[in-house]
C-alpha cells in the first residue's frame, strides 16, 4: 500500500509538470485529486487494512493531498501568466489609431424658440402648463366663443376626429381648462403642438404655438401692450418696436395683431417684410367677457389679456428661413448650421 502512495506521487508530479496548459493541469487534476480521482479510491481502500495501520496510512495519504494541491496552485499560476504573455505577444492593437467620433446632438430650433419664451416669461412669474393635443370641440371652438356654424371656424382647417373629438388647432383651449379650474389671479404660458390642414412652404399640418394668459383685477390693455414689448425685447433685440393693429379673434374683445420692427432691416424696408419695416408674430386681445363669465368668472370683477404665438414662424424670421417644412425634415447639415448660432437666452 505504501509503495502504491509514492507511485501516485510521482506520477501525479510528473503530470503536473508535464501539463503545457491551464486546461491540460485540470485534466490531471482530476485524474488525480478529483472525487473519482486515484488519490480519493486510495483513500477509500483504507478499509482492507488492519485497524492499527488504518490512521498512520490515512494520515500519509492526507499529507499528500496537501502537498499536491500546492503545487497544482502553483503550476496553474505559472501556467496561466505564460499564456496569457503569449496572448498579449499575439495580440495586433494599434493603441495609436483615432478614435470614432461620436456626433455631438444639439438642441433643436423650434425648442430652443419654446424654451426661450418659456425663460421670458418665468422671469415675469407666468407658470408654464400644457394641455391634450387630441381636444373636445368645446374646448378648442365653443367656450372660446365659436359656436358651431360660426364663420370663425373657417380661419382653421381642423382635423375632426368625430362630431365632438378633433385634433387642436390652436393652443387657445388650454386657456379655457386653466380657468376652469382655477380662481384669478392667473398667468400661464401654454406652448404646444397644434394641427391644420394645410400644407405649403409656411405652413405645416403640425406646428406649435405658444398661448398666453394673464387674468386678474384691473388688467388693462397697456398691461398686455407692455408685456408684448417686453418679450419682443428679450426675443429680437433691445432695439425692437412693437405695433398693434386692430384685429378679430372670437375670444379677445378689443383684438389685436403685434407686429415687430423688421429683424432684418430695422424697419428701413426690406424684403423679409416687403418693404413695411413691419413683421407680424402674434394674436392677441382683451379676454372676451362672454369667455370669463362662461367659466364661471365675473367680468364685472375681472379682467385679462391673452396672446397667442406661432413658434415656426417666429423661428423663421429670427434664423432668416423661407421653408417651414426644412424644420421637420431632420436634416442634420441643417440643423448643424443652426445650432452654432449663438446668443440664445437659455
Ligand atoms: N389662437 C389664435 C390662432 O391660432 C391666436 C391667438 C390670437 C391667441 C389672439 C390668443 C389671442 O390667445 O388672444 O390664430
Amino acid at each position: 500500500m505504501l509503495e502504491k502512495v509514492d507511485e501516485i506521487r510521482k506520477a501525479a508530479l510528473q503530470a503536473c509538470s508535464q501539463a503545457s496548459s491551464v486546461k491540460d493541469l485540470e485534466q490531471a487534476r482530476v485524474r488525480f485529486l478529483g472525487k473519482k480521482g486515484e488519490l480519493t479510491l486510495l483513500l477509500r481502500s483504507t478499509g482492507q487494512l488492519p485497524p492499527e495501520e488504518r490512521p498512520g496510512f490515512g494520515r500519509l495519504v492526507n499529507e499528500l493531498r496537501d502537498e499536491l494541491e500546492a503545487v497544482w496552485a502553483e503550476r496553474e499560476e505559472q501556467l496561466f501568466q505564460e499564456e496569457e504573455e503569449r496572448r498579449l505577444m499575439a495580440e495586433t492593437l494599434d493603441i495609436t489609431l483615432p478614435g470614432r467620433a461620436v456626433a455631438r446632438g444639439g438642441v433643436h430650433p423650434i425648442t430652443r424658440i419654446i424654451e426661450d419664451t418659456k425663460a421670458i416669461f418665468m422671469q415675469l412669474g407666468y407658470e408654464v402648463v400644457e394641455g391634450p393635443e387630441v381636444e373636445l370641440d368645446y374646448y378648442n371652438f365653443e367656450a372660446l366663443n365659436i359656436p358651431p356654424d360660426h364663420p370663425a371656424r373657417d380661419m382653421q382647417d381642423t382635423f375632426f376626429i368625430n362630431e365632438r373629438l378633433l385634433l387642436r388647432s390652436q393652443t387657445s383651449p388650454v386657456q379655457i381648462r386653466v380657468m376652469e379650474n382655477r380662481k384669478p389671479p392667473i398667468r400661464i404660458l401654454a406652448p404646444g403642438k397644434v394641427y391644420r390642414a394645410d400644407s405649403d412652404i409656411t405652413h405645416s399640418p403640425m406646428f406649435h404655438q405658444i398661448e398666453g394668459l394673464v387674468v386678474d383685477r384691473g388688467i388693462t390693455f397697456a398691461d398686455l401692450k407692455g408685456t408684448l414689448e417686453l418679450f419682443a425685447q428679450r426675443m429680437f433685440g433691445s432695439h425692437t418696436k412693437i405695433r398693434l393693429r386692430p384685429s378679430y379673434f372670437p375670444f379677445t374683445e378689443p383684438s389685436a395683431e403685434v407686429d415687430v420692427s423688421c429683424i432684418m432691416c430695422g424697419g428701413t424696408g426690406c424684403r423679409v417684410c416687403k418693404d413695411s419695416g413691419w413683421l407680424e408674430i402674434l394674436g392677441s386681445g382683451m379676454v372676451d367677457p362672454r369667455v370669463l363669465a362662461g367659466v364661471g368668472y365675473n367680468p364685472q370683477e375681472v379682467s385679462g389679456f391673452a396672446f397667442g404665438m406661432g413658434v415656426e414662424r417666429i423661428a423663421m424670421l429670427k434664423y432668416g428661413i423661407s421653408d417651414i417644412r426644412l424644420f421637420f425634415e431632420n436634416d442634420v447639415r441643417f440643423l448643424k448650421q443652426l445650432g452654432s448660432e449663438g446668443g440664445h437666452l437659455c
